[in-house]
């Protein structure tokens, strides 16, 4: 016996892969149902080798399914999270809305697998940011040997972070580049992200942080441990998918390389790619469509007591996002709701 899943925001980003990935990891699913906005309805999306009619969220009746994937935005989750949870459904949610909620458990089941037991609380599961669910699996194992006191963190964020219209001014852009009187001005990007890098994702803070800046220290307290310090510069950069990052990481103890090394490749969920020569390392090209957190350029930081810089790549609309949010549901469905 299977769940009945539902997708909402299946005609997205996230939500086109979440309806991959739970066929690629044969969820135990009886019925599944995609949903996005009526301007949508009977548009086609895969799952497996099945073609579904997407339906309209507005209108679906959430009684009688037990889980909901949403990611469809903060304004539209307000909306309808509260609406799927008061019909019993568990709804494991994509936005940063209920992130933040002391009630509301926040997962990645690689590191705090325990924390969804508290779905209890309001029927709703949050999964962090794309830039935070990478980087704690990263960091989990190291904090487990030797107590993480500080992390500095620069990103290199793809523009598929954006949503699909991410995706496509990057597209219309670099064409546009190359065709006289067909340049496209910037809109979902604050600059020219084509051939460009930009410093800024997501809003301003008052202290001069953005707020996915702000995002990756609040989330990496509430999964890994609220004692660990980070700070993050979070930079888009003009890759369509793949987000990567440079982190430098303080220790309590001691750490040497070659542990590191060791333990990182006995960690769940990382690939570690890390030959000191040309190529002998990740990009994140070479994630797309992966499940692995990839792990290159271990090494001491002899600037500080103990110290360690490694680089860390993730396809950040699977581990990011659906892959997450799968791995969130079969770890509710094996240790809470069992079925299947
Ligand atoms: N992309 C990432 O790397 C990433 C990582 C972590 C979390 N997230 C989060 O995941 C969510 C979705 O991101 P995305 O990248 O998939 O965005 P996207 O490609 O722009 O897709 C948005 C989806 O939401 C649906 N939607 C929007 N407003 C709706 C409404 N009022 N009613 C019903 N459906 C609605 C859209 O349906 P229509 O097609 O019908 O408009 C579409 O299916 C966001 O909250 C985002 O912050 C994204």
């Amino acid at each position: 016996m299977g769940y009945r899943v539902v997708v909402a925001g299946a005609t997205g980003n996230v939500g086109r892969e979440m309806l991959n990935i739970l066929a690629e990891r044969e969820f135990p699913i009886d019925e599944i149902t995609a949903l996005a906005s009526r301007k949508s309805l009977g548009t086609e999306v895969s799952f497996g080798d099945k073609t579904l009619k997407t339906k309209d969220l507005d209108t679906f009746d959430f009684e009688g399914w037990d889980i909901a994937l949403f990611a469809i935005g903060s304004d539209a989750t307000k909306i309808y999270a509260p609406r799927a949870a008061a019909a019993g459904c568990v709804v494991i949610d994509n936005s940063s809305l209920y992130r933040y909620d002391p009630e509301v458990p926040l997962v990645v089941p690689e590191v705090n697998p325990e924390a969804v037991e508290d779905y209890r609380n309001k029927m709703i599961i949050a999964n962090p940011n794309c830039s935070t669910a990478q980087m704690v699996v990263a960091l989990k194992p190291l904090h487990d040997r030797a107590r993480i006191k500080r992390v500095v963190v620069s990103t290199y964020q793809s523009v598929s972070g954006a949503g699909k219209a991410g995706i496509d001014e990057l597209w219309d852009q670099t064409k546009g580049l190359y065709v006289p009187g067909q340049e496209v001005a910037p809109s979902k990007f604050t600059k020219q992200i084509a051939f460009n890098v930009i410093p800024h994702i997501d809003v301003f803070m008052e202290d001069g942080t953005t707020k996915e800046e702000w995002k990756m220290v609040a989330e990496t307290k509430k999964i890994l441990d609220p004692k660990v310090r980070v700070t993050a510069t979070c930079v888009r950069v003009p890759v369509f998918v793949g987000h990567s990052e440079s982190i430098n990481i303080e220790f309590e103890e001691f750490l040497d390389e070659d542990e590191a090394r060791d333990i990182l490749r006995e960690a769940p969920g990382i690939l570690v790619v890390d030959k000191r020569e040309p190529g002998g390392y990740i990009t994140p090209i070479e994630s797309v469509g992966e499940y692995a957190t990839y792990i290159s350029r271990i090494r001491q930081d002899s600037t500080i007591e103990n110290g360690i810089n490694l680089w860390c790549v993730s396809d950040n609309l699977r581990k990011g996002a659906a892959l997450n949010a799968v791995q969130i549901a079969e770890t509710l469905g094996s240790r809470v709701l069992k079925k299947g």
